[in-house]
């Protein structure tokens, strides 16, 4: 107790109420204040650069999205559960951002990656409290929520789509919605019957860099805006969608807010750990549990033998955002002023390799496995990581000096395990769980 403190306890004439001291249940002052800063969650941050993100017309168009299998192209892998070698059809986001794990991949294996057409080279993160982040991805790729969506199609190991494939869907199966909300409508040449049709390939997409011109290349620069445009504006569906997927009132909350029974003696423990010898809260700090920055923990990629040999996590991400049509700077942008101002000054610099974004903790316990690649299998190997300093092989780059062995003795890992079981909170409401594609007739 600070001296200040005993002074005016002497002053008072009754012990046992302090006005202006509330009830620190045996941490210090300095500990509570510090606590009383991982929650609540508080309103979502505004986003200029989608001006649909709060748009419920938007946010029902992109649930149907998430659900809709119609843009994948063909399975690569045997054995994933979801068809055979070769079929098409077969993946939809929820495959991989499951609503029965908070969105997280249920079906990943500790040790492995993803399962869309093809391995995935990082794990599924999950979607519930994402629109919170300030990089979305691990190697924080999205510098808006809309970009990922946006680009969702193409993904080579998701769904191998394309755009124009993509787009032609879009017309045929949710041009009502998509008209409802968007200004610009679908153009009737999408339409296979319409007499231009030609002027939109069934499929095709940007070429790679060094390849020869494809159907894409061939379009005239108006027509490929009409498709970016659908792109961009279904990833901004998407978005509305994603930052519906919220959840809040976590024992850890319910604690601070003054309920000293929502966390277990261990938990507490554990939280004592976490805000002071442990130290996570260096990075896992304010009530996202990240400080919205980028960290080399030295996470082994061997780990994982369905991820990519190495993973430059954050310089390769960076160099993404940096040359994509749909960052928040680019003409799809609502806002490319902002979208500017957060790119501004961003270079490609070698201290960024193996650098990832520190994820939040909340409903962590739901959602393994863990790390970019999917490394642990539970949150005591995590935890166990964390006590052993990191990793110390088989990542770029140069570890963070703040990764130090924690000389946490068996019981402490317990507790710091216990407290990250109580960041749960309640689940996203059951109407945005509900697959609402519309059905192929
Ligand atoms: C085959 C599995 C798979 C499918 C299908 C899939 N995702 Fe993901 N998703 C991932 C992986 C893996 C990552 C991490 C990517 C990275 O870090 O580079 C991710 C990242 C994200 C993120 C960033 C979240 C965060 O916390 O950083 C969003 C948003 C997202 N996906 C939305 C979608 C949407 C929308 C779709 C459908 C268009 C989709 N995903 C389809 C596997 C998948
Ligand atoms: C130097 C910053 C830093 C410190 C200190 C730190 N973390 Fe992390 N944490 C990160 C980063 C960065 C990631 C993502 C790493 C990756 O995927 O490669 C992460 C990931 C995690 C994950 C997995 C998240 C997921 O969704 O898979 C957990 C759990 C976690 N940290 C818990 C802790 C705990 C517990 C402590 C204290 C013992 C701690 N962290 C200390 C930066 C840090």
């Amino acid at each position: 107790m600070t001296p200040r403190l005993w002074n005016a306890l002497i002053a008072l004439p009754l012990v046992g109420c302090l006005p202006g001291s509330a009830d620190t249940d045996g941490f210090t002052e300095e500990e509570m204040d510090l606590i009383e800063t991982l929650g609540p969650l508080g309103d979502l941050p505004h986003n200029p650069t989608n001006k649909y993100a709060d748009n419920d017309a938007a946010a029902v168009f992109g649930q149907r999205l998430f659900f809709e299998k119609g843009f994948a192209k063909a399975l690569t892998v045997a054995g994933s559960g979801l068809g055979n070698v070769g079929d098409t059809g077969k993946v939809a986001c929820v495959s991989c951002h499951d609503p029965a794990a908070y969105f997280s991949d249920a079906r990943s294996k500790p040790a492995m990656t993803s399962l869309g057409v093809a391995w995935t080279s990082r794990n599924s993160p999950t979607l519930v409290n994402a629109a919170y982040q300030k990089w979305g991805s691990w190697g924080g790729k999205d510098d808006n929520q809309w970009f990922q969506g946006a680009n969702g199609s193409e993904s080579s190991q998701n769904f191998a789509g394309n755009r124009l494939h993509f787009a032609h869907l879009v017309y045929r199966k949710y041009k009502a919605d998509y008209e409802a909300i968007f200004p610009t409508p679908l153009d009737p040449a999408l339409d296979p019957a319409a007499p231009d049709a030609a002027r939109f390939p069934a499929n095709g997409k940007p070429k790679s860099s060094g390849a020869a011109d494809g159907p894409w290349e061939m379009m005239t620069q108006e027509d490929r805006d009409r498709i970016n445009l659908i792109l961009a504006n279904t990833g901004k569906a998407f978005e509305a969608y994603e930052r519906k997927l919220i959840s809040k009132n976590a024992p850890i909350d319910r604690y601070i807010a003054g309920d000293r029974a929502a966390l277990s003696p261990a938990a507490k423990r554990g939280l004592a750990l976490f805000i002071g010898k442990a130290a996570c809260i260096d990075c896992h700090s304010g009530p996202t549990f990240s400080d919205g920055k980028f960290h080399n923990t030295g996470v082994p990629q061997t780990l994982a033998p369905t991820a990519v040999k190495e993973d430059p996590g954050r310089y390769e991400d960076l160099n993404r955002t940096l040359s994509n049509t749909f960052n928040g700077a680019g003409k799809y942008s609502d806002d490319p002023e902002a979208g500017m101002a957060k790119l501004a000054n961003m270079e490609l610099t070698d201290d960024l390799k193996g650098m990832f974004y520190t994820k939040g903790l909340r409903q962590i316990a739901k959602t393994g496995p863990y790390m970019h690649n999917g490394a642990f299998a539970t949150l005591a190997d995590v935890v166990r990581f964390y006590n052993w300093g990191g990793g110390t092989s088989d990542f770029l780059g140069t570890k963070d000096t703040a990764m130090r062995p924690l000389l946490l003795s068996q019981e402490e890992e317990n507790d710091l395990v216990a407290f990250l079981e109580h960041l749960t909170g309640d689940p996203v409401p059951m109407e945005l769980t509900l697959d609402t594609a519309i059905a192929d007739p």
